[in-house]
């Protein structure tokens, strides 16, 4: 059995065909060669160290291309909706490879004569968004705002999804408090090629608080506050992104040897003596990074000051911290102490899985494995300039959610055979609701990753929560926790999106009260996109 390769220059009309042939593989591949299969590795891209090249993100001295930051408009234009809008998804084409041509998938958006793709989403806490979504893609989609308290009819949940040509219409009201969204398509089993293939962007709500943060320090969109969206990817020589999908990737997830940091590879941003935001969004398949900032072989300490919820109550100081796929981390960085002339780089350490995982992940065929050091960011220092802003002490107000009295939803991670992940035993079944929630309830979800294997960002719809604690976590996470219960500075505050290592187990509280009629539907689901596809995720409806 082959390989599934998937090619952008389709025009859209990626074939739906091989990608259920893959997601609907069951028990076929014991039918098919079973583990022999694994053992059967074919390469699609570049090979690692060989005809990477100019694109390598191990070599320092590829860093210089300038970062793509946010502009006025076109590609990651800031976009504030004043109006009703309409959102197109479609194919264009794009050059990631200097000279070279690549399909790239993108949301487009324009209003008052201009035109945005893949737009930052900038919304105020309390405001009304009325968008009409067109699909232009040769493929059925819908997009979910991801993060956002939206009813079910707003979610873009996949029943929800809509053929090509057709309109769906959202309205509502941003009730979330400010912090770094985003938004990407949900079509089930389509998800992770459509993001794969560049559909995805930033939603940044504003509050006063946030206001408030950025006018303490004079944090500036686009030169001092810099938006940073990861992707890994995997490229054919002829410069165009490719979407390899064989079983074993698809059971371990897509992992990449280029990264696009806001679509540029390999680049660089010029800095100058003063504290620096970064809003990471970790938008990859299925990688996680580890990131730390190096000056040479040392590490510059940071300051990790919001997440997937915004602001955390205070500043925590760090030197590395994991960030999951679809989880987001706003990162502080000091920079008074540099020179001009100093480096600095934005790298991710090497993520360790233990002898299990590095088995499992013997098994990619394609792309670094999570093992793989590698540059994210070259940050020239420029000019010495003069900077009084002081850190805050205190950041935001976090309402602790009190888990007294509050059911615990046990919830187990595992898998069925080398083929499919599994909650609760379950793989999604478009109709089916294994977990029922009264729309006045507080519960604690404990969820336990029985396999020790991979670790599993677990995402819900509809709903943020407060970490309450880690259990049994592997020694390197153990290590960065900041307090008795085991918590990450990551870990704070609101998160959507929590990773669960191999032999941990988590719980969360979540108060599901809401203001909407009726009963609502969502979903929880790991958000390795090819784990999604591939099942590992329920729906789940408020009653
Ligand atoms: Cu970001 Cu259901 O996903
Ligand atoms: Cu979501
Ligand atoms: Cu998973």
């Amino acid at each position: 059995m082959k390989s599934e390769r998937v090619d952008a220059a389709q025009n859209g009309r990626v074939a739906r065909r091989d990608f259920l042939r893959v997601a609907g593989l069951g028990g076929l591949i014991l039918s098919t060669g079973g583990i022999a299969y694994f053992r059967n590795r074919t390469r699609h891209s570049a090979s690692p160290g060989q005809e990477l090249g100019s694109l390598d993100p191990r070599e320092a001295g590829n860093f210089t291309n300038p970062l793509k930051v946010p502009a006025g408009e076109g590609l990651l234009g800031i976009f504030e909706p004043s109006a009703p809008f309409t959102i197109t998804s479609k194919v264009t084409d794009y050059s990631f490879v200097q000279g070279k041509e690549s399909k790239f998938w993108v949301y487009e958006v324009t209003q008052q004569g201009k035109t945005y793709q893949n737009p930052i989403l900038k919304l105020p806490k309390g405001g009304r968004v009325q968008a009409s979504y067109r699909n232009q893609l040769g493929a059925e989609s819908i997009i979910h705002w991801h993060g956002l308290r939206v009813d079910t009819e707003n979610d873009g949940h996949p029943h929800h999804a809509i053929p090509p040509s057709a309109t769906y219409d959202y309205d509502f009201t941003v009730l979330n408090r400010a912090a770094a969204y985003w938004y990407h398509p949900h079509p089930h089993g389509q998800t992770a090629q459509q993001v794969y293939f560049g559909l995805a962007g930033f939603m940044l709500v504003e509050d006063e608080e946030e206001q408030a943060f950025a006018r303490a320090l004079d944090l500036e969109p686009g030169t001092t506050d810099i938006p940073l969206l990861l992707q890994d990817r995997l490229f054919n020589n002829n410069g165009a992104v490719v979407y390899t999908v064989s079983i074993n990737d698809y059971f371990m997830g897509i992992l990449g040897d280029v990264l696009l940091v806001n679509n540029t590879i390999t680049p660089y941003l010029d800095v100058d003596t003063r504290f620096y935001r970064f809003r990471v969004l970790n938008g990859s398949n299925s990688r996680n990074y580890r990131l730390a900032f190096l000056k040479g072989s040392d590490r510059l300490p940071f300051f990790v000051v919001g997440n997937d919820g915004g602001l955390l109550d205070k500043p925590y100081p760090a030197t590395e911290v994991t960030i999951a796929t679809a989880e987001r981390l706003d990162l502080l960085v000091d920079l008074r102490n540099l020179e001009p002339g100093d480096v600095i780089f934005l790298k991710t350490l090497g993520v360790d899985l233990g002898p299990m995982g590095k088995q499992m992940h013997g098994m990619h065929t394609t792309g670094f494995g999570s093992e793989v050091e590698f540059f994210i960011l070259k940050l020239n220092v420029k000019n010495r300039v003069t900077y009084d802003k002081v850190l805050p002490g205190h950041l935001s107000e976090i309402a602790p959610l009190d888990p007294a009295g509050a059911s615990t939803r046990p919830i187990t991670l595992s898998n069925s055979g080398f083929t499919q992940w599994t909650i609760n035993g379950k793989q999604f079944r478009m109709t089916e609701y294994p977990i029922m929630v009264n729309r006045d309830a507080t519960e604690i979800w404990e969820i336990k990753n029985v396999i020790t294997s991979m670790p599993h960002p677990m995402h819900i719809h509809g709903y943020p929560f407060q970490v309450l604690e880690r259990i049994d976590s592997p020694r390197s996470v153990r290590a960065q926790a900041v307090d008795e219960k085991g918590l990450l500075p990551s870990d704070k505050g609101w998160k959507d999106t929590v990773l669960v290592w191999p032999g941990e187990t988590l719980r969360y509280v979540i108060d599901f009260r809401h203001p909407f009629p009726g009963e609502q539907i969502y979903l929880f689901h790991c958000h390795i996109l090819e784990h999604e596809d591939g099942g590992m995720m329920i729906n789940y409806k408020v009653v």
